[in-house]
């Protein structure tokens, strides 16, 4: 049996009071993931032969978060799910086969129980399969409605519903598969005449019915899955049980999460047992991490390497790859293209950019160093300031292995102090300095005997 998919993701999205018209609302982040990407993620695993995704509102914006993954297709007017659907006509119509139909903006589903769906629907031999669930608080959701002997009759919307449908607690999950054909053939059959004034998609299951095709359901229980995103109060809970999701599966592979209602790591991050992670950390992006790391609290990683056994405390690391036994922090800041080697050490209110921090190499606190290149065991004093930018380009600067950069030191690019030189404290380079050279650059300091007393003197007379 051929397989296809399609993602409904044109919709408007009011119920998100966005006054922003590029947006669109499968394109909110959940622990910095569109939540698209999580219904996409759940269907990848199933290999269908189209996996189409229906864009329209804020399209742009979608089009960009899903055309690496998906068949796009344009919904230029929202005129309802099934309308939506009748889009992929171009691509699925005459194709023989199965088509699972999703919503955009349910991102709790889990690709088992996307499985188990299509299993139910090709056990039972059926024309649809509804996926369902019973709620007992089923307000917003299409309702089941079913004959005595428990076959489907149709979905009948909130906005349709009579007093009698209102107490039906099985609802529309919002996902379904469908013969391929005829799903086609009942589209054309859709109208408008509804609360909404909308070609709903639900309608297609009464057309099913009546046409004497074989419709059945598949209840799931666990009903968070099916949680739909319609507002921003359901996007902070779909964000909150991704959350413990994602901490458990971290959890149950022997990584310490110490306050997980406090830690938020996304989707893709991959962390090494024995890792410990303290509270309010955030671990974003691209992120992989070892073994036997301490990370946290309060520490903000986004598509970051960390290799093993690395001490991270209170800092904000962004594009930054983090080597094997290194100390940072508190309070380093790295914005980007930063590698810190082997057991650096780089301590508290320093910022790097687009640095190589050499192995065993020392930064204890309070410098800036962007555009460099930091030697094995060189020491950079206390308020070293490589002064990479003239106001037009960004210098590089270069400092050798085992030199000794004194306190409030600047270097100003582009310069480069070859290995075992020395700079004494407070210096302003400007000039490179060849291996084992020394350099002090400052003003020579003047003393004047009990001079203080004099200068004192003369302010208490004023
Ligand atoms: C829908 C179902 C409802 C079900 C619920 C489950 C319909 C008519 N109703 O209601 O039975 O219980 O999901 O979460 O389908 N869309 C488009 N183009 C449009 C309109 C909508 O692509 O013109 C997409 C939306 O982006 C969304 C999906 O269709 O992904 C469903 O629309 P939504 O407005 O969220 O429907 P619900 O009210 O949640
Ligand atoms: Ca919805």
């Amino acid at each position: 049996m051929k397989r296809y998919a399609v993602i409904l993701a044109a919709g408007k999205g009011s119920r998100m009071k966005s006054q922003d018209e590029n947006i669109s609302k499968i394109s909110f982040p959940i622990l910095g993931v569109p939540l698209v990407r999580y219904v996409i993620e759940s269907l990848l695993p199933l290999n269908f032969e189209h996996l189409i995704a229906v864009i329209g509102h804020g399209g742009k914006t979608s089009e960009a978060i899903v055309k690496d993954y998906c068949e796009v297709v344009w919904q230029r007017e929202q005129k309802g799910a099934g309308h939506a659907v009748m889009m992929t006509a171009p691509i699925l119509k005459d194709l023989k086969g199965e088509t699972l139909i999703t919503c955009g903006d349910t991102p709790l589903m889990t690709d088992e129980t996307m499985r188990g769906l299509i299993e139910t629907h090709e056990a039972n031999h059926n024309d649809l399969t509804i996926m369902t669930m019973v709620l007992d608080n089923p307000y917003g959701y299409g309702r089941i409605v079913k004959d005595d002997q428990g076959n489907v009759l149709r979905i009948c919307e909130q906005k349709d519903t009579t007093d009698l449908e209102k107490d039906i607690k099985e609802v529309n999950a919002g996902v379904y598969v469908f013969d391929n054909e005829e799903l086609f053939e009942s589209l054309g059959h859709l109208t408008t005449n509804n609360a909404a004034g909308e070609y709903y998609l639900t309608d297609v299951i009464g057309l099913f019915v009546k046409k004497g095709l074989k419709v059945g359901t598949h209840v799931v229980s666990d009903i968070q899955e099916t949680l739909g995103v319609n507002d921003r109060s359901q996007l902070a809970e779909a964000a909150h049980i991704l959350k413990r999701r994602i901490n458990r599966k971290h959890m149950l592979n022997g990584v310490s999460i110490e306050d997980p209602e406090n830690t938020y790591i996304a989707p893709n991050v991959t962390i090494g047992p024995d890792t410990i992670i303290k509270p309010g950390t955030h671990i974003y992006g691209e992120t992989t991490i070892g073994i036997g790391n301490v990370l946290g609290p309060d520490t903000y990683l986004e598509n970051v390497s960390v290799g093993n056994h690395n001490i991270i405390a209170y800092s904000h690391l962004v594009d930054t790859v983090v080597h094997n036994r290194t100390t940072l922090g508190p309070f380093l800041r790295t914005r980007g293209h930063v590698e810190i080697m082997d057991e650096a050490h780089i301590g508290n209110f320093n910022e790097l950019k687009a640095t190589k921090f050499g192995t065993k190499a020392k930064c204890a606190h309070l410098s800036y160093l962007g555009d460099a290149e930091i030697g094995e065991a060189v020491n950079v004093g206390c308020g070293t300031i490589t002064a990479n930018y003239d106001g037009i380009n960004k210098h590089h600067t270069s400092i050798g292995e085992n030199s000794f950069i004194g306190c409030g030191t600047t270097l100003v690019a582009p310069v480069t102090i070859e290995k075992d030189s020395f700079i004494a404290a407070g210096s302003t380079i400007t000039e490179n300095l060849e291996k084992g050279d020394f350099a002090i650059a400052r003003a020579r300091q003047v003393t004047k005997k009990n001079y203080a007393r004099k200068i004192l003197d003369k302010a208490a007379k004023k």
